[in-house]
């Protein structure tokens, strides 16, 4: 009987024991709930989560939305990814948050944001992704710097898919800035630096020109000007990554 007694005891002491750690748990999880390694983030753990990580990848998403399926479905795969990144993602259910993305302005698109260092008022928009790459290929571009691109001609050509690919005099000019916002901005697109002049004397060309490459036929070039702007060049690649049968004619944009 006393025996019976004392393994009670020593039952009831390691119950406590047990649910005092999952009351612990529960509190840390409490103040940021995470599934999947997803913060689940609503208007009273915003501000928190925000303050706790440097660099947060929200998606503000509406359940049974058709568009926003893909979308989701992206950033599901990205999560996956960057489990051990120094990115941590989360997302707002804005049908369930709606004074949350009112206060965020986050009611319309872009429904990927990034917000960094905690500011709450200035995130950087993630272009709609078609794949959890393009999410991928966003923050590793936006990390990165022009010279991430540099790549051998020979690569370049071999490639089956569009390539956008920048020659120009000097690495560290303006125009590849130009260049290289851009290419944040369609992480979809494979863009490619190269200082091999092969292609460029082929084709009579001078430096500082885009050329859009596609199994090393050349399919338009574009002349860089200094008012050349990011979103000018953005322009060019997408009328003709539309319209990938159009071949070159001979005309640069000049
Ligand atoms: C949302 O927009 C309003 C008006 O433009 C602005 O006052 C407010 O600061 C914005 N909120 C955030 C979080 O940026």
């Amino acid at each position: 009987m006393r025996r019976l007694l004392l393994l009670g005891v020593t039952a009831l002491c390691l119950c406590v024991f047990v649910a005092a750690d999952t009351q612990h748990d529960r509190q840390g999880d409490k103040s940021l709930p995470e599934k999947d390694g997803v913060l689940q983030l609503k208007k009273g753990n915003f501000n928190r989560a925000l303050r706790k990580h440097k660099q947060l990848l929200v998606h503000f998403y509406t359940p049974l939305s058709g568009d926003g399926h893909r979308v989701s479905a992206a950033f599901e795969g990205a999560a996956a990814e960057l489990q051990e990144s120094e990115v941590k993602l989360a997302v707002v259910d804005v049908a369930k948050e709606k004074d949350l993305a009112k206060d965020l302005n986050a009611t319309g698109p872009p429904t990927i944001r990034l917000y960094l260092a905690g500011d709450k008022h200035n995130p950087v928009p993630c272009p709609v992704p078609q794949s959890s790459a393009s999410i991928l290929t966003w923050l590793k571009r936006r990390a990165g710097s022009a010279a991430d691109l540099i790549t051998e001609l020979s690569q370049i050509e071999a490639s089956e898919e569009l390539t956008v690919v920048g020659f120009f005099k000097e690495q560290d000019h303006e125009y590849v800035q130009v260049f290289y916002s851009a290419a944040i901005e369609l992480p979809d697109v494979h863009f490619a630096l190269t200082q091999n002049s092969e292609v460029i004397s082929k084709y009579g060309l001078t430096h500082d020109v885009v050329l859009l490459l596609k199994k090393s036929k050349l399919i338009q070039a574009y002349k860089m000007m200094p008012q050349t702007s990011k979103e000018e060049l953005i322009v060019f690649i997408t009328v003709y990554q539309m319209d990938p049968v159009t071949e070159y004619t001979g005309k640069v944009e000049y």
